[in-house]
């Protein structure tokens, strides 16, 4: 490898050593925090900007625009200093310091939004967006757009096959958190491509359960639950929606960092845990997949290991 871009993608997965629990069977997780950036976004990031390059919608002097938790950021500001673009960030105080620190670190030039009551919801989302839309008008300014930009699966699509063939396509269940949802359709495409018939199980907050029942609310899960069901999530590619408690993710997180020295972010915890019920559903044979989407070091200051 020359080329630090190189380094993107190909993750270890590992399988939980210390679970506890009656009737559960073998559970595999992806472990993303080993990406540049210590998340899955950067596979999106690179697959937006590379596209966008192919297509001569991005071109050489053009400036870049996106609104993000944190993770898209940091994968964008990374990409786009490596590749000569001024990238432009609109994110809000309720996402970890670690992840603006980061984003900063990276050579964006970051917007922060104030919440209202410190929580992620529908309504915080939309004013990030909008404040990208309005950026994304003046002259020489691609706006990358996540939420509508079906690259993000592009980008998501080979995180499937690596779990196939970690796994030799020998998978009862996966299960993942919705934030845009590219993660869950990237993996659910590869999965039909390559006819494994593993159910893929979509997660979200208990207190947010827009997939499920229609019903939005709050909660700080960062990146996931946005209080509306995004453009690119394809009910018929999703065999279940499960919604767990943000308290059980925490509790999770903490957990695989203690006793399977897994070191990730809350919806990390919250993909383990609907993983462990999948599991003891399908039974003691069952081999379930969970995503860590990042790494436990970008929520230190929130607070996800202080008990
Ligand atoms: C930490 C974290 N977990 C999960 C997700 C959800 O992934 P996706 O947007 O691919 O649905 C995100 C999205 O930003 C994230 O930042």
């Amino acid at each position: 490898m020359t080329n630090i871009l190189d380094t993107i993608g190909n993750t270890p997965i590992v399988k939980l050593q210390k679970i506890d629990e009656r009737g559960c069977g073998e559970i595999y997780v992806k472990l993303e925090a080993y990406n540049p950036t210590g998340s899955k976004k950067d596979r999106m990031a690179l697959a937006m900007i590379e596209e966008a390059e192919k297509r001569g919608s991005l071109k050489k002097g053009m400036s870049v625009v996106e609104y993000s938790g944190g993770s898209t950021g940091a994968g964008l500001a990374f990409i786009c200093s490596l590749k000569g673009y001024k990238l432009r960030l609109i994110t809000a105080d309720v996402f970890g310091k670690e992840k603006i620190g980061l984003m900063k670190s990276l050579g964006a030039d970051v917007e922060i939004i104030k919440s209202e009551d410190g929580k992620i919801t529908k309504e915080l989302i939309n004013k990030m967006i909008n404040r990208a839309q309005e950026i994304s008008k003046e002259p020489n300014t691609f706006f990358t757009n996540q939420l509508k930009n079906k690259d993000v699966i592009k980008g998501f699509i080979p995180l499937g096959y690596e779990i196939l063939d970690q796994l030799d396509g020998n998978i009862d269940a996966v299960c993942d958190t919705v934030g845009t949802a590219g993660t869950i359709m990237g993996i659910a495409t590869a999965f039909k491509n390559a006819g494994c018939n593993s159910k893929v199980i979509a997660v979200e907050p208990s207190s947010s359960p827009i997939l499920s029942k229609g019903i939005k609310g709050s909660h700080n899960v960062e990146g996931v639950g946005l209080g509306f069901i995004p453009e690119i999530y394809d009910s018929k590619l999703i065999d279940d929606v499960i919604t767990v408690e943000e308290s059980h993710a925490r509790k999770i997180s903490r957990d695989a960092a203690l006793k399977e020295g897994i070191f990730c972010g809350t919806s990390s915890g919250m993909n383990i845990a609907a993983a462990i019920r999948i599991s003891k559903k399908l039974g003691p044979k069952s081999r379930v997949v969970a995503v860590a989407c990042d790494t436990g070091l970008k929520y230190l200051s929130e607070g996800l290991f202080d008990n």
